[in-house]
């Protein structure tokens, strides 16, 4: 089966076309240096037949924070040693892993990273974080691209098969993008012509090839689109697409959304009101009746946002995306079962699916397919798994039955 045939992303060769989607740890210690934990998250991953292993985003300057604890950062060169321990566990296990690299611009709320501000590429602020942001200066962009460069450089340093840049969910790059979001009059701006910011990104291939050299894997995470009254439309998706066909990046991976909106990044088949309300850095309560009351009022409008789960559910901008473009497309949301991935490949909906929320469920779920290729998942979708991330704990399935 196609599926489990060996397939390459740029120059690296991949045991099968099922890769593990970025999914953040909360396992790295105060200073963003992995702990034992993170080791023996990916020594157990790396031993299940996962094609390729992309990290969870990994900071590339403390100021790109996010508010979740336990954030691994790439930000300085004295975390290269211990990095590198993390990819030679997975090459001894003849796996492959990529780091994603981000920076959370306005998503990120100053007191819980302990900065002074936040930055933007505009002063609009996210709905959900609700703190303004001070607009980027171009010089501060500029600066920004050569960190993206530097932590590119140091994660190539540390053995990583590659990196994939964090440009969805509405972190900074993806905000750059967005002409919701990126209102800016200078070279950073919106295309007027493709109606999408893609200088920032153009700049930080550029930056990443100058410093690790043009055969250096860089994958890219975008969003289809999001929930925005000026929602990011097909159009921009398309031209989007066109955009990473003319850098010739090696592979891109298409998922939904921004964190204003972050439960139709991840759809779920219930939504954990009580994790939320107990876990939550915006909605925890200490149970007063009236701010339940209030809380559960903002559910209900939230519900009305909230788009249904369904297996594979960013599969169409996959199918569009492979239209406009030869580098390989990787789809990711909703993989659940053996018969949706490999329709997905055989038919040529994806060059590859990535897994998240399955792989927390159940690190050897691959290892499972390929004995008996239409086996189902374990995973609820109840999301609990992603409410924790605002914990003190770190990621793991917290599912209270499947
Ligand atoms: C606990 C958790 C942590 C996540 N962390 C990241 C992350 O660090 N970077 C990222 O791009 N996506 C992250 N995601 C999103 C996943 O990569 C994926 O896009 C999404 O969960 C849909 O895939 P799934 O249906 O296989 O879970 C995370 C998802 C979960 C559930």
């Amino acid at each position: 089966m196609k599926v489990f045939e060996r397939a390459e992303i740029g120059s690296i060769e991949l045991n099968n076309r099922i890769i593990r989607s970025s999914t953040f740890e909360g396992m790295a210690d105060n200073n963003g240096f992995p702990t034992e934990e993170y080791f023996t998250l990916y020594e157990k991953l790396s031993k299940n037949n996962i094609g390729g292993i992309i990290t969870g985003c990994t900071y590339i300057s403390k100021d790109g924070k996010m508010v979740q604890p336990g954030q691994a950062g790439i930000d300085d060169d004295e975390k290269t040693a211990s990095f590198k321990k993390v990819t030679a566990i997975v090459h001894k296990n003849n796996s492959k892993i990529f780091m994603q690299i981000s920076h959370a611009g306005r998503q990120t709320i100053s007191d819980l990273i302990k900065t002074e501000c936040i930055y933007g590429f505009s002063d609009k602020k996210s709905f959900y974080f609700n703190q303004k942001p001070i607009v980027l200066s171009n010089s501060q962009i500029r600066d920004l691209i050569e960190k993206f460069g530097d932590a590119a450089k140091r994660a190539q340093s540390a053995d990583f098969d590659g990196i994939q840049l964090h440009a969805a969910h509405g972190y900074l790059i993806h905000q750059s993008i967005l002409s919701s979001v990126n209102s800016r009059a200078d070279e950073f701006g919106i295309d007027k012509k493709t109606k999408i910011g893609t200088k920032f990104l153009d700049l930080i291939i550029e930056n990443i090839r100058n410093k690790c050299g043009p055969d250096y894997p860089i994958l890219v995470k975008i969003s289809g689109s999001d929930d925005y009254i000026r929602k990011f439309s097909e159009l921009q998706f398309i031209e989007l697409i066109r955009f990473l066909n003319s850098k010739q990046i090696s592979a891109i991976e298409i998922s939904y959304g921004t964190m204003d909106y972050a439960l139709n990044i991840f759809r779920g088949k219930s939504i954990p009101y009580d994790f939320i309300l107990k876990h939550n850095i915006k909605y925890k309560t200490n149970k007063s009746l009236i701010k339940n009351i209030y809380n559960y009022l903002l559910f209900a409008m939230l519900k009305l946002k909230t788009i249904p789960f369904a297996l594979g559910y960013n599969i169409n901008f996959s199918i569009l995306a492979k239209k406009y473009t030869s580098i390989p497309v990787i789809s990711v949301g909703g993989f659940l079962n053996g018969n949706d991935i490999s329709d997905a490949i055989e038919n040529h909906k994806a060059d590859f699916v990535s897994l998240s929320r399955a792989l927390i469920a159940e690190p050897a779920f691959v290892s499972r397919l390929i004995n008996k290729a239409d086996d189902k998942s374990i995973c609820a979708s109840c999301n609990r798994c992603a409410i924790m991330c605002d914990s003190n704990l770190s990621t793991r399935c917290f599912a209270l039955k499947r």
